[in-house]
């Protein structure tokens, strides 16, 4: 094979990194897929545990496969007393997705020799870390509220776990429901976003899935990665109101700001995750905090299709996600640690893909536009 390497291709735009068979983004049809069934149909009301098994085994468990997941999550989430404390110790010093990203990384062994080729291994080791990841926003959250530790309860979901943990309530029928939903909606997107590529990258250097893990937390923190949402919700308290969004956003887009929610390097439709968003958050309405989000919401969808839709910008999964996270009671400072708990189950299916695919050391190349070499004297 031939390449070009003369050519730069910034932000490797259209350049494939893995071959995959976990989920497909259709950025032309607006269509996201688990193992070809629509997230449309997931997030009706398939529990995250299964998903798991779904991203594994290629396929929905049956009874027995089910059951057996809700039982690795449940055995798999287990922290250590010394973990806890580490965690809560973070919580009081930097931002959630920071602490969240050291204490996985603390999660690691003391030896540094993962068996690259145990893929059996690497998968248990994926689902007991994903259980974990959850765990720790829970535990982050209780200390960053000055709460004591509460940890997961025996029969417990994951997302009623996560949910109860960081909000301190007991969650009705309908959160826990829609917390599941969310978890499943943002499991996983492709191999190639910013997070699950650094993942991938992360693996193919032989890491250990604590280290992958948090490394791919890094990434995910960034304000054009998962750090979307919690913009968007700020953007939407600093309108106020509906009326305000026209003035709002004209001044923006006349100043070429980005407007968090909006634009995807892939989808140049509606992004399918939005849509579901988008219905969830119409399911949570009560307060009238709610019903202002929400319209401020699609007042900003209504005036940037018609401002921004023929540049191909359209709303992604943050247009909408801040209201029904802010329904849920979860402090905006949680909503990035929220996607990466669900995120973390993609990262962990996709470490082990790559390392069944033989995993080849990332190892690009670069063109060199500096000095010629030069001499000291
Ligand atoms: C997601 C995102 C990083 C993808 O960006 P990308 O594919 O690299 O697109 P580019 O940065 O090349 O942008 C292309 C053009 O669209 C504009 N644009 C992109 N996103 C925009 C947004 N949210 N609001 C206004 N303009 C936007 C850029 O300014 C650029 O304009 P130009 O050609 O006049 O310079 C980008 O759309 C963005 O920053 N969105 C806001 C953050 C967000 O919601 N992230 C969550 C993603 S799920």
């Amino acid at each position: 094979m031939t390449i070009d390497t003369s050519a730069l291709i910034p932000g490797l735009e259209g350049v494939p990194i893995a071959e995959s068979s976990i989920s497909q983004v259709d950025g032309v049809g607006g269509h996201l897929y688990y193992r070809g069934y629509s997230i449309e149909d997931l997030t009706q009301d398939t529990p995250f545990e299964e998903i798991a098994a779904l991203l594994y085994d290629g396929q929905l468990p049956d009874a027995a496969r089910s059951a057996e997941l809700k039982q690795k999550f449940e055995a798999g989430r287990a922290l250590t007393p010394a973990q806890i404390e580490i965690a809560r110790s973070l919580a009081t010093q930097t931002h959630p997705m920071f602490a969240l990203q050291a204490a996985v990384a603390a999660l690691a062994p003391k030896t540094n020799d993962f068996d690259q080729m145990d893929f059996d291994a690497a998968r248990e080791r994926g689902i007991a870390l994903t259980a974990k990841v959850g765990h720790l926003v829970g535990v982050i959250a209780q200390a960053a509220a000055g709460r004591p530790y509460d940890g997961p309860k025996p029969g417990e979901t994951h997302a009623h776990m996560v949910l109860r943990m960081i909000t301190g309530t007991e969650p009705s029928a309908l959160h826990e429901h829609t917390m599941n939903a969310l978890l499943v909606l943002q499991a996983d997107h492709s191999s190639a976003n910013v997070g699950t590529f650094t993942a991938r990258v992360v693996t193919s250097s032989r890491a250990e899935p604590e280290s992958v893990v948090s490394s791919a937390i890094g990434a995910l923190s960034g304000p054009a990665h998962g750090g979307a949402n919690e913009a968007a919700i700020r953007l939407f308290v600093e309108i106020g109101s509906p009326e305000n969004v026209e003035s709002f956003l004209a001044g923006m887009v006349e100043r070429r700001e980005r407007i968090p929610g909006f634009g995807h390097r892939i989808y140049h439709v509606k992004d399918p995750r939005s849509a579901v968003i988008q219905r969830l958050a119409a399911e949570m309405i009560v307060r009238d905090t709610e019903q202002n989000f929400y319209n401020i919401a699609l007042k900003v969808e209504e005036l940037l299709k018609e401002r921004l839709g023929a540049r191909g910008l359209w709303p992604n999964v943050d247009l909408f996600s801040g209201c029904v996270f802010h329904a849920l009671d979860i402090p905006i400072d949680f909503f990035t640690p929220i996607f990466a708990a669900s995120r973390a189950l993609g990262w962990a299916v996709n470490m082990k893909e790559q390392l069944e695919s033989g995993n080849r050391l990332f190892r690009p190349t670069q063109i060199w536009n500096g000095e010629a070499p030069r001499s000291l004297s």
